[in-house]
């Protein structure tokens, strides 16, 4: 079965043939949302918006443990993330979509293993290359198929939120090497690998990061770029996810 996690602009999969909506508890607590199980491009798979079905959990609140456990519950393999940024280097504008294939991870206190309560030595996973290369490279292929334009690669930075960057903060993650910015893929992405599910995102620019761009950051033009996008995202979704 195939995971999507859907991020803001995505509490909601069109598409989806419902067939089951399930509340899983697991032993780390509740997902964000029940999961969505159904049929989505003819093939089976679960939904969960990570922020809960009407946005009401903030990035730093998310129970990630809890969502990718869940999926992997259900027997889930692949995840394919969507999620929203703000870009940092030239090629990411507003609109753009994007399949990072590196992250920095400027998170903290958030849980971020499934061995905190039983860790050994044998633990330390490899994260040399956070994102399935095969699942992101199929993505790209999608993107291909459809005629889309979108950009393959790119290195996402993980800041805590909730707020917005300053101006600062985003001149130090362009010298760190990053093309974008969000809030959630970390710790998503290592909870996915621990479980050897193959994990790649498709991230949406919804705005320029703070301090780049000489208009102001505002929630309502962040939300009016994503919703712009979202049909773009639903039709890479739907080629995808049969391939
Ligand atoms: N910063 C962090 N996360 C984001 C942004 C941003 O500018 N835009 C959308 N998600």
């Amino acid at each position: 079965m195939i995971g999507l996690i859907g991020g803001s602009g995505l509490s909601q999969l069109d598409g989806l043939v419902l067939e089951e909506q399930m509340q899983r508890e697991t032993p780390f607590g509740e997902p964000s949302a029940p999961l969505m199980i159904g049929k989505f491009a003819g093939k089976d798979v679960a939904f969960l918006p990570r922020h809960g079905e009407h946005h009401t959990i903030p990035p730093h609140l998310i129970n990630y443990r809890a969502n990718i456990w869940a999926m992997h519950q259900l027997g889930v393999d692949q995840i394919l993330a969507v999620a929203s940024v703000g870009g940092i280097t030239e090629a990411y504008k507003p609109g753009t979509i994007a399949l990072p294939d590196q992250l920095i991870d400027y998170s903290c206190g958030r849980e971020s293993s499934f061995a905190s309560e039983d860790f050994s030595a044998d633990k330390h996973i490899d994260f040399t290359y956070p994102f399935d290369e095969t699942l992101r490279q199929q993505i790209q292929l999608a993107a291909n198929i459809e005629e889309m334009l979108v950009i393959d690669g790119g290195v996402y930075a993980v800041t805590q939120g909730p707020r917005l960057e300053t101006a600062a903060e985003i001149r130090r993650l362009k010298t760190d090497g990053a093309d974008m910015v969000g809030m959630t893929l970390m710790p998503e992405a290592v909870l996915a690998r621990e479980l050897n599910i193959a994990y790649a995102s498709i991230a949406v620019v919804a705005n320029q990061a703070a301090g780049i761009s000489s208009h102001p950051l505002t929630i309502e033009v962040i939300l009016e770029t994503m919703d712009a996008t979202m049909g773009q995202v639903h039709r890479l979704l739907k080629c995808v996810i049969p391939l």
